[in-house]
């Protein structure tokens, strides 16, 4: 199964200059709950943002810089390349983090989205791609009110129909 994990803002954004829009602690713990144990393929600016591998999981690389290389990554030059190494090395459920052009290029792949809706609106360069709901069920959804100064947020697990 391929799967997105991401979260959006009010209109869809989910970056602004290299970084991310806002700092959910409770959606960092979700996101290593729901990522924990597999593949997560990330675009070489999302790589480079978080800077380093995520322990308990194999980052695959996305770039077309044939010489890029990082201790404990693995790197591909596609998307398709990226889950296919996954696949060989038997993943089951294989997790595509972002960025933004690698959203787009693996939403019309994904059977499942693990989707963070934040409710933040604010100044962003990145946006995820317009999910038609009509082509998936929502299949889990949590609710979190602002606590502690953070928004609120939802969590949903969305699954694309047959
Ligand atoms: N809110 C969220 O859930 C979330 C999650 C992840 C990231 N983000 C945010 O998203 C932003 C980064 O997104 P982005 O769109 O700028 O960059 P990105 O998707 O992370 O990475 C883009 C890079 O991926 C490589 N790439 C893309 N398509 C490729 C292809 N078909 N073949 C080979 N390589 C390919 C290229 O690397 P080279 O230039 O090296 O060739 C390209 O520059 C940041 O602000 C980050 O914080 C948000």
């Amino acid at each position: 199964m391929i799967s997105v994990v991401v979260a959006i803002g009010n209109n869809g954004e989910i970056g602004n200059k290299g970084q991310l829009l806002w700092h959910l602690p409770a959606d960092l713990k979700k996101f290593k709950q729901t990522t924990m144990g597999h593949h997560m393929i990330m675009g070489r600016k999302t790589f480079e943002s978080i800077g380093k591998p995520l322990p308990g999981r194999t980052t695959i690389i996305v770039t077309r810089n044939k010489d890029y290389a990082v201790n404990g990554c693995l790197v591909t030059s596609s998307v398709e390349e990226a889950i296919e190494v996954a696949k060989q090395a038997g993943e089951q459920e294989v997790m595509i983090v972002g960025g933004g052009e690698i959203y787009k290029q693996s939403l019309p792949l994904a059977q499942r989205i693990y989707l963070t809706e934040v409710d933040f609106v604010g100044e962003a360069d990145t946006f995820f791609p317009r999910v038609d709901t009509q082509n998936w069920d929502v299949i889990e959804t949590e609710d979190h009110p602002s606590e502690s100064g953070h928004p609120a947020w939802s969590f949903k697990v969305l699954q694309r129909k047959k």
